[in-house]
């Protein structure tokens, strides 16, 4: 099988409405609640991509089972650790640091080992972000340097703790509030800012779980030992996916396209604020609230005399995974664009900031770097006529994403490899892209 595409035709001139990819941390969080439900929930409009499939799999492997009718998903809970098995089992993350991270919390009170390996890329991620807190809350848990495979078997001696969760990552507060669940007493987590969907989830469902916002970080207090109740949810749309669309209209001529449903909770939107900060105008409509998310239609024109931002860091975590996509905008904008303290980007899928820098250079843009700091030297007439070959080593998908976006926005002739990489987060992404108009081989 091809497991490249060839892109050598500009895109212009669409006026489209799409929808993306379903919220890929939404779908993961839901699936693993639902585990730990008393009940049936259900489930719709999961994203049934590779990441999420692991999750479905990892489960039922922990013998929770799940059907699929129709659009809806329903998964048959024990309650809090109620996983069923007897012996020794090894789970595979494929490629998703969420699920890797988020089900080892969960598993603190397992009554039987499990080991945890995962695909080349997951393999080379720090688990130790994750070990630490677990350990304090009292978790046998095995690692060599800190790198998968890692093994744990669960304990009947938790206590709670109170953690400062300083790195701003969803998935290390994500994986302690579900370790917290299977804790007496009330674990405190002071944490810097990241995405909320874990509590916001456990709050629709009535969990004791209480959130006091400070100014840059969350104070979060978890009681746990309480059931969570079977439950219903929908889905919406991921900024993330979406993110590669709208910066392929902004960047695209005499276009526009609306995205609809997509989720816009703030702990995610830190894209469409700094792209709005270089002059785009891309406006959310049609906003609802479901289960404390925010949900909206997602408007965007191209835009022409886009210009360069300096960036606050404290936007960093919202726009963790767009950064690659937005240094592309940045490599269109008039002026210098600057970005700080991005070393969270190199413990992604991928060095993302090392490719990032690779990538600029490749198409002609300057880059300045120093440590974790980037200044981007934005040209506005940018356009490619050369041949442009991506090699993913670490099937990337994001990595993919930026590519094709980047040849169908400046010229040349491109050949992307690792296509497959799409089927972590979005599989229609190919579909989607030629729905618009795009020509692709
Ligand atoms: C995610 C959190 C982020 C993000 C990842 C998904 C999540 O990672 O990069 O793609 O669903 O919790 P960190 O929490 O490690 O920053």
């Amino acid at each position: 099988m091809v497991k490249h595409i060839i892109i050598s035709e500009r895109i212009r001139n669409f006026n489209k409405k799409i929808k993306v990819a379903s919220d890929k941390s939404i779908s993961i969080r839901c699936i693993l609640l639902a585990s730990q439900a008393v009940g049936i929930s259900k489930i719709s409009n999961l994203l049934e991509s590779e990441d999420v499939l692991n999750t479905l799999k990892t489960i039922k492997k922990l013998g929770i089972n799940y059907t699929k009718h129709k659009n809806i998903y329903k998964i048959y809970g024990f309650g809090l650790n109620g996983f069923n098995i007897s012996k020794k089992i090894t789970i595979d993350a494929g490629n998703s640091g969420t699920l890797a991270r988020l089900i080892l919390g969960l598993l603190i009170k397992s009554k039987v080992k499990v080991r945890l390996i995962g695909d080349k890329s997951l393999s080379t991620r720090d688990f130790s972000r994750v070990i630490k807190p677990l350990k304090l809350l009292g978790a046998n848990i095995k690692s060599k340097n800190n790198l998968l495979p890692v093994e744990i078997l669960g304990t009947e001696f938790l206590r709670p703790i109170v953690y400062d969760e300083k790195i701003g990552s969803a998935q290390v507060k994500s994986c302690i509030i579900l370790g917290a669940l299977n804790t007496p007493g009330i674990t405190t987590i002071n944490s810097a800012k990241s995405r909320n969907h874990t509590e916001l989830m456990l709050k629709f469902l009535n969990y004791p779980i209480q959130i006091k916002k400070q100014k840059n970080k969350d104070k979060i207090f978890i009681k746990g030992l309480n059931q969570i109740k079977a439950f219903k949810y929908r889905v919406p749309g991921d900024i993330s996916s979406a993110a590669f669309f709208i910066v392929l209209t902004l960047l695209s001529n005499k276009s526009q396209m609306i995205i609809e449903k997509v989720n816009i909770n703030d702990s995610r939107i830190g894209i469409i604020k700094i792209l709005n900060k270089m002059g785009a105008e891309i406006k959310f409509k049609n906003r609802e609230l479901y289960n404390g998310e925010d949900i909206a239609d997602i408007y965007v024109k191209s835009k022409k005399n886009l210009k360069s931002v300096n960036c606050p860091s404290k936007l960093n975590s919202s726009a963790i995974d767009e950064f690659l996509i937005i240094f592309l905008v940045a490599a269109r904008a008039k002026g210098i664009s600057k970005f700080k303290n991005l070393g969270e980007m190199n413990k992604k899928e991928s060095k993302r900031l090392d490719l990032a820098v690779k990538f600029l250079k490749l198409i002609g843009i300057k880059v300045e770097r120093s440590n974790n700091d980037i200044n981007i030297h934005g040209n506005q007439n940018l356009v490619l006529s050369k041949n442009f070959e991506i090699k993913n080593f670490l099937k990337d998908h994001r990595i993919f994403f930026l590519s094709c976006i980047a040849a169908l926005t400046l010229g040349g002739k491109w050949k992307i490899n690792d296509k497959d990489s799409i089927n972590s987060s979005f599989p229609n992404f190919l579909k989607t892209l030629k729905m618009i108009g795009a020509k692709i081989n």
